[in-house]
């Protein structure tokens, strides 16, 4: 046994998917624009720019209304883009099998070697590789990779451009476990015991017959080998094989939400004693159980799946991989309470799947949003036909082993859920129109045995995605309802899943009997922080309906939970549903942060989304704290608002949220305005109130104790700037970042809640300035810049660190306020 005894192989700690992985992320050059001459080894690319990867050309760009990707897409330029890197072959690549590994790039990545095309990736959420010892040589060696997002729009949201995700050189014996090459399947899993199948796929890519053993191990979390198989192999020249090792773990510590345990699964192959290969898969171990009367439980306790769904994009940074980043918002997620994350509507990258592993987040892993029908001119239903099955297969078996995926999506609102939907000659508003409002019954399936070939389509991806993982139930993210819909017509897929229309829960154990059921996408409440339309009580639809324009000079949505689309609700209104409801499993909310594009339901000059609980910049807006209250019955929370600076005598609403309290009253300047209770379901108080300035106060009690007490104060002038970092110490790692919230403040400290003030950055010391942004929808200022104006008060500037270590000193300042700046230790 390779690791004996306590301890001897508990650090094992890499990133990336694959442990024998090195980063090829360093020292590339980039151009845009496109030549057939550039994939060649010996031109000069001396003129181009150097850069480390990840990389997104698009949000280096300026916004634009005749930008190709328009403002659903984030009105960021697309084009076409080339990326070189010239390595060395080192000594240690003698004889050896030589991958790189793409987690991915966008769109269409044609991958070239010393001039000789390796291939092209059509879907730029998939992740590849591709095996290179064939055209390696001694000296230089020069791989290209050309880049094309050019036609657009492709994506419904900001997709990024270029290789925005990490790449990796493996250097490998001939003899060695493949890419992704373990299934861990989970057999059984009780407290008791973990029963598995250890999977391996072993290939011999060498010219020489070899005999080897295998030797499987499960390390527990504390470093001890708590499971072995030993296996002989013998493979030829080309031999790929699967070895199947039964194991049993016993008294496993499960993997939960609360308590993310996880273990490594190791493959030890060795010839003559000598350890040729070593791979190891990082899993956890759980039970899950989907009830069509009780809901959803993970290891035999209850709970709702209390999800949001996040697309990939990181605010300023773009869609660029930093794991901070995505730490960094699955933290902000966590303390609201979500326990769920649904990648909206894509592969993510694996470092968000390594999070949820270690924070504790369920995944509901998505594959596609559309099939064979398209819904934005140049989408991938033209690459389906070809590539559906390998992008599927990829994402499967790259994702098996994470135990926080618990569900698989294999869509979101295809367009096959109807019969003649002849999306394929829609503009985006029309597809907009047909996916969102009803259908004539005339689109449904018939009654009767023969399936459509769309419910044929459902059941093949459904089949080939148990085919690869048995042990997880699939669904798909539908916004047609009724049992006639092709996909569930097909009876293929093991949970019901639809987004938004709340009035048809109630119908589903009538329509789906025995099924269980979760509402794949909720809301699409419509939000910009700090800006609120008064009555709060009066709900407004926008847009009233996608083929009519619409228009506010506002250019904003009321941050009151009063602002939704059509086709969704509140937030307390489909929270109210899921409480109510045993057989709901849960939700996932659209959207848990804002992101790029989408900006329903304006258009240009809005650019990003209003649908996040949590603003582009990562300023939760007051929604945020409803779901705290419900979700984190752990933490009291009482949250007040609106800001209190207002026109003289003029009614303002304001709203608490709060639990662990069963009243609220209000203060203004110390004078009771009266307690209150929740009424006729709502997960709120709320007082119309006369304003006057000063301090308005709550105080939430129970059986009359105080429970908790907070405040709002009317803010003077803008007098000074006032800086939060996330994190004052970072890692030394050339990635690691620090999120810099700056806040204009009055001479007491309040914050000044309509302050626009321009504010400067500038970033010394061992790191530098990566992106700005303030979580205003429709700024068009850049994100990469050394300004920014507040917005509703407020800034960001994220600062990343450069590779060495030391202080990094961030300093902001303001025309005619005292500026400010705090040191960041990279250690
Ligand atoms: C859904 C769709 C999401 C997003 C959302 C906005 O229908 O699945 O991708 O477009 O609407 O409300």
């Amino acid at each position: 046994m390779a690791c004996i005894g306590l301890l001897a192989c508990a650090s094992i700690a890499w990133a990336g998917t694959d442990n024998r992985a090195v980063s090829f992320d360093k020292g590339w050059k980039f151009t845009l624009g496109d030549n057939a001459g550039w994939s060649a080894a010996d031109f000069n690319d001396a003129s181009w720019r150097s850069l480390n990867l990840p990389h997104d050309w698009a949000i280096e760009g300026n916004f634009s209304q005749d930008n190709p990707s328009g403002t659903g897409g984030g009105a960021l330029p697309g084009g076409i883009g080339w990326y070189r890197k010239t390595f060395d072959f080192t000594p240690e690549m003698k004889d050896k099998s030589i991958y790189v590994d793409f987690d991915g790039a966008y769109m269409n990545a044609t991958v070239y070697i010393n001039g000789h095309e390796l291939g092209t990736r059509p879907y730029g959420y998939a992740s590849f590789s591709y095996n290179l010892t064939p055209w390696l040589k001694p000296g230089k060696n020069v791989i290209a990779v050309r880049v094309d997002n050019a036609e657009q729009p492709n994506s419904r949201w900001y997709s990024g451009c270029g290789i925005y995700r990490h790449v990796w050189l493996r250097i490998l014996n001939p003899v060695h476990v493949a890419q992704w090459g373990t299934f861990v399947r989970q057999d059984k899993v009780t407290k008791e015991a973990a029963d598995l199948t250890v999977i391996t796929e072993v290939e011999n890519t060498g010219k020489h017959t070899v005999k080897a053993e295998m030797e499987t191990y499960v390390i527990a979390p504390d470093g001890r080998v708590v499971a072995s198989d030993a296996r002989l192999l013998n493979l030829e020249e080309g031999d790929k094989t699967n070895v199947e090792q039964p194991l049993i773990v016993r008294d496993p510590l499960l993997w939960s939400v609360k308590t993310p345990h996880l273990y490594s699964v190791v493959n030890e192959i060795k010839v003559d004693g000598q350890t040729i290969d070593k791979y190891i898969t990082k899993t956890g171990f759980r039970f899950l159980d989907f009830d069509a009367e009780k809901g959803f439980s993970l290891n035999g306790e209850r709970m709702k799946i209390n999800g949001v769904c996040l697309h990939h994009d990181a605010g300023a940074l773009g869609a660029v991989v930093n794991k901070a980043a995505i730490a960094r918002q699955l933290k902000i997620m966590k303390d609201m309470g979500a326990n769920a994350i649904r990648s909206s509507h894509n592969p993510p990258a694996p470092e968000l799947l390594e999070l949820c592993d270690s924070l504790g987040l369920m995944v509901m892993d998505e594959t596609f949003d559309m099939w064979r029908k398209k819904k934005t001119a140049h989408d991938y239903s033209r690459y389906f036909p070809d590539w559906h099955e390998r992008d599927l297969t990829d994402l499967v078996v790259r994702d098996r082993n994470h135990p926080s995926i618990i569900i698989w999506s294999i869509g979101n609102e295809v367009l096959e859920q109807w019969s003649d939907a002849s999306a394929d000659t829609l503009s985006l508003a029309e597809a907009n129109l047909l996916l969102n409002f009803g259908h004539g019954k005339d689109m449904l399936a018939n009654e009767g045995d023969e399936l459509s070939v769309n419910s044929l389509l459902t059941r093949k991806l459904a089949d080939m995605t148990r085919e690869l993982d048995p042990t997880r139930p699939v669904t798909a993210g539908c916004n047609e309802p009724d049992p006639g819909n092709h996909l569930f017509r097909s009876g293929a897929l093991d949970i019901i899943g639809f987004n938004y229309h709340d009035d048809w829960f109630k119908d589903v154990p009538k329509n789906f009997p025995g099924k269980p059921f979760i509402i794949t996408e909720s809301v699409s409440a419509l939000q910009t922080r700090g800006y609120y339309r008064m009555p709060s009580d009066s709900v407004f639809l926008w847009p009233e309906r996608w083929d009519k324009p619409f228009y506010d000079e506002s250019f904003s949505c009321s941050a009151y939970d009063n602002c939704h689309a059509p086709w969704g609700n509140t937030h307390e209104g489909t929270m109210r549903h899921v409480e109510d409801n045993d057989f709901i499993m849960g939700q996932f909310v659209w959207t848990g942060f804002d992101y790029i594009g989408e900006p329903t339901p304006y258009g240009w000059p809005a650019r990003s989304s209003y649908f996040g609980l949590v603003d582009l910049a990562g300023n939760p807006k007051d929604s945020y704290y409803m779901y705290q209250s419900r979700w984190r019955p752990d933490l009291d929370v009482l949250h007040l608002f609106p800001h209190w600076n207002w026109a003289p005598g003029e009614e303002v609403d304001v709203w608490a949220y709060f639990n662990n309290a069963d009243e609220v009253e209000l203060f203004l300047n110390g004078q009771s305005l009266g307690s209150k209770k929740p009424e006729g379901g709502a997960y709120h108080v709320s007082w119309r109130v006369p304003y006057a300035p000063g301090r308005l106060e709550a105080v939430s009690r129970k059986d009359g104790k105080e429970v908790k007490r907070t405040f709002v104060n009317t803010a003077s002038d803008p007098y000074a700037l006032k800086l939060t970092p996330d994190r004052t110490q970072i890692e030394a790692d050339g990635t690691d970042l620090s999120y810099v919230m700056v806040e204009v403040v009055d001479k007491d400290g309040n914050l000044c809640p309509l302050a626009e003030n321009e504010i400067l950055f500038t970033v010394e010391g061992s790191g530098f300035n990566a992106g700005v942004d303030n979580g205003s929808p429709i700024s068009l200022e850049p994100f990469k810049s050394d300004s920014r104006k507040a917005f509703y008060g407020k800034a960001l500037v994220i600062v990343q660190n450069d590779g060495k270590k030391g202080e990094i000193k961030v300093k902001a300042t303001s025309p005619g306020v005292e500026g400010s700046s705090v040191i960041i230790e990279a250690q």
